[in-house]
């Protein structure tokens, strides 16, 4: 049985008088329009526990879009308890049938669930109308179908045979349930955290990141539309401390499968360390954490692609993507001609209300966020080792609103080319056109990441150069493009050292950490 390989999902225009775009407009309003409330849900019940909190509009934070209910020690158990056993029939029902649940939820979100998907995205996480698009809508889409795809391959496969002996492999999911633990930037991450593992036969606890929980939650509703069974998948946002405390510390934990930072990817290893002898088997950890994305220029760089992919790479979704570039080291001998373009092409971006569909950005996600970012861009500017060239303003009266900013600095080694700032953030260190080798070493060594990163050079000899010399750099890595905007099915996505596992999401590589093989040899 084989599924062709799927087409990526084509994105909409959302061009003025298209239906998209009014049908968009309408769901925006309505879900404006009404605040509503979000129950867990176990075993496919709603379940309230009085404990609340509340789902804001970043860009309009006076605006309520919903109350949601968080869970604690008893609903934890109640979710593992649910996993357990619909884990039974679920890991034993055909694998075709599994699929159909996962096309038929791609096919739903492609169709009468995208608008909703996509205002969803928009509201809470403050993404304007095409950054909505690539993630709730196609990227989703993607993983939904690709991972389909991928599974039957995986399925397929299948062991040599000798004369009287049949051997086989048999692909079993993991003995226990698998924690997914997801992020506020990428929709599509929220669906396809638990989706991927669930689809092979495991079943999922699935804490949303708290500022996704609005679009997160359409989504679990859209995969009960779908037909999945009761308790495959237990939606329950709360904080992620208090359910991780739980949730870490059961036999039956199997595997986590987490987005988010890598100060709280390392403490959950941790407590999975100190557990390890609670486990009935060493739980699978894959993990995409932090990142320091770089742009690295050589002389013979396309100076109008190089200032394109600056703008988009890093200050698309206000630099809230893992993937952003936020260093960026150029040569002298350009600069002066980059710094030009790039002051010209950031002084046209439109920052403002994302429902107002001409912004180029909207609002960071909350105030801890504003805050963070804001004090990152002062010290910028009290320090004599940087200059901020462009924006660096900060205003929250309506939401939480930063300017796109550039820092140039003459210290490679500057806390913003090192630290991860998740902002509208970039700084660049212009560097001696002969002393690549040596800048080369230095974008490899400063910061502890290696998610993405690109590399702009039009001469072959030097492209050659620079992937070999930043070979562990990133995992995502772009030659004359910006390091964002991964395609599920082109550019398997997922880094390595302090940014993660490497195990590229939307990939057979993913899906291989969800299976527990069994080889099965019979003699004739
Ligand atoms: N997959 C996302 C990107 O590549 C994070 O931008």
């Amino acid at each position: 049985f084989k599924i062709k390989k799927p087409y990526n999902e084509p994105i909409y225009s959302y061009l003025p008088g298209s239906k998209e775009r009014t049908d968009l407009k309408d769901k925006i309003k309505e879900l404006k329009s009404k605040e509503i409330e979000i129950p867990l849900i176990i075993g496919g019940k709603e379940v309230r526990t009085g404990k609340v909190n509340k789902c804001i509009v970043p860009h309009d934070k006076e605006h309520v879009l919903a109350t949601y209910h968080m869970a604690g020690e008893k609903e934890v158990n109640m979710a593992i308890e649910s996993a357990l056993n619909a884990k039974r029939e679920w890991d034993n029902m055909p694998w075709e049938h599994r699929v159909s649940i996962f096309l038929k939820a791609a096919e739903l979100l492609s169709g009468p669930w995208r608008s909703t998907l996509n205002a969803a995205t928009m509201l809470a996480q403050s993404k304007t109308v095409f950054q909505a698009e690539i993630d709730a809508a196609c990227e989703l889409i993607d993983f939904l179908r690709f991972n389909c795809y991928y599974l039957t391959q995986i399925y397929n496969d299948q062991p040599y045979s000798s004369k009287g002996v049949w051997n086989r492999v048999e692909y079993r999911p993991l003995e226990g349930f698998v924690f997914a633990v997801t992020p506020f930037n990428f929709t599509s991450i929220g669906g396809n955290l638990p989706t991927a593992p669930a689809l092979v036969g495991n079943t999922v606890l699935w804490k949303p990141a708290s500022n996704a929980v609005y679009s997160n939650y359409f989504f679990m509703k859209l995969l009960q539309a779908a037909g999945l069974p009761d308790g495959v998948i237990n939606f329950m946002p709360g904080y992620g401390s208090e359910i991780g405390e739980y949730v870490l510390k059961s036999e039956y934990l199997a595997g986590i499968h987490f987005t988010g930072s890598t100060k709280v990817f390392r403490g959950m290893w941790k407590t999975v360390g100190e557990n390890i002898d609670k486990y009935r088997m060493y739980p699978r950890i894959v993990g995409e954490t932090g990142g320091k994305d770089f742009i690295f220029a050589h002389k013979s760089a396309d100076i109008d692609s190089l200032v394109t992919a600056i703008v988009r790479g890093a200050f698309e979704y206000q630099g809230q993507k893992c993937s952003a570039a936020s260093r960026a080291y150029i040569p002298e001998s350009i600069w002066p001609d980059v710094k030009q373009k790039l002051l010209k092409e950031i002084s046209t971006i439109k920052m403002g209300d994302v429902e107002d569909f001409s912004n180029f950005i909207g609002a960071v996600i909350d105030e801890n966020a504003f805050n963070k970012i804001k004090s990152y861009i002062e010290y910028a500017k009290s320090s004599n080792e940087a200059d901020v060239i462009y924006g660096g303003k900060c205003n929250n009266n309506k939401g939480y609103f930063i300017e796109p900013t550039v820092i140039v600095t003459n210290n490679s080694k500057f806390k913003t080319m090192k630290e991860e700032i998740f902002g509208p953030v970039i700084t660049i260190y212009v560097y001696n056109d002969n002393n690549l080798e040596e800048t080369l070493e230095l974008c490899n060594s400063t910061s502890p990441y290696a998610l993405t990163g690109a590399i702009f050079s039009q001469d072959r000899r030097i492209t050659v150069k620079m992937q070999k010399a930043l070979t562990h750099s990133a995992g995502n890595f772009y030659i004359n493009d910006k390091p964002t905007g991964a395609v599920v099915g082109q550019q398997p996505f997922g880094g390595s050292r302090a940014s993660g596992t490497n195990d590229k999401a939307g990939s057979m590589f993913n899906l291989l950490r969800w299976i527990s093989p069994r080889a099965i040899k019979e003699n004739f």
